[in-house]
């Protein structure tokens, strides 16, 4: 069995109470915290930005923070995202004019890197930057928004993927993300996916406890 990993996006967390619902729900048995930072420019959508990750770490967070970007440029954003505490530093190469430059700045910054393909995007943008990655994210939405529905064509693009990694012999982790829940993770671990974010699945529910049980149960299954 892989090394699941569950990372529950906190766009539908309670901001108001954003601390401690983070410790709720790592305390709930999350691996990952799922940062969605949005521009009102990329997405049709705005979040939060490095002032809040570097609040959840003097907070005292220490799980790994997965900054998903849907932000461009790109570039502007990611020291100081290091510097306030993220773990995995996420970006969509059509908001980068220089991917493999800005992998590059991720990873010398002291982040882990990842790139992340909406629904339509094929996997052309992976082929040259395998040895920059430590992370591929797959959009199963578009995004922008949290709650949206499943798009049932990541299944084959997750096994795409998961073959281009084990043919590459990197590390790489294989993470999904939109409109995932205890219902379907167990048929996208099954195509090769390895961390799952889950937004409206967990917070939307009182026992985030129960939610992730579920889910690990499904992953076990
Ligand atoms: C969408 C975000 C997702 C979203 C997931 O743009 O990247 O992380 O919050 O939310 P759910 O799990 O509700 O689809
Ligand atoms: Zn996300």
């Amino acid at each position: 069995m892989r090394d699941y990993q569950i990372a529950p996006s906190i766009l539908a967390a309670d901001f108001a109470r954003l601390g401690e619902e983070v410790d709720n729900v790592i305390a709930a048995g999350a691996d990952i915290v799922h940062f969605d930072v949005m521009d009102n420019h990329y997405v049709p959508n705005l979040t939060i930005g490095p002032m809040v990750c570097e609040a959840l770490r003097k907070h005292g967070v220490t799980a790994p923070i997965d900054v998903h970007l849907m932000v461009s440029p790109v570039d502007d954003l990611i020291a100081s995202f290091a510097k306030a505490g993220a773990s995995y530093i996420t970006f969509h190469p059509d908001a980068s004019t220089h991917v493999d430059r800005s992998l590059q700045m991720i990873r010398d910054a002291g982040c882990k890197a990842g790139l992340v393909l909406n629904p339509a995007m094929g996997l052309e943008p992976l082929k040259y930057v395998m040895d920059k990655l430590d992370m591929i994210l797959l959009m199963s939405v578009n995004p922008g928004f949290g709650g949206q529905k499943f798009i049932p064509s990541t299944i084959d693009k997750v096994r795409e993927v998961r073959a281009l990694i084990d043919a590459s012999g990197y590390d790489i982790r294989l993470e999904v993300d939109g409109g995932i829940s205890a219902s379907n993770i167990a048929e996208i671990a099954a195509a090769g996916a390895d961390t799952f974010v889950a937004g409206s699945a967990i917070f939307n529910q009182p026992d985030y406890k129960k939610v992730i049980d579920e889910m690990r149960e499904q992953l076990a299954s």
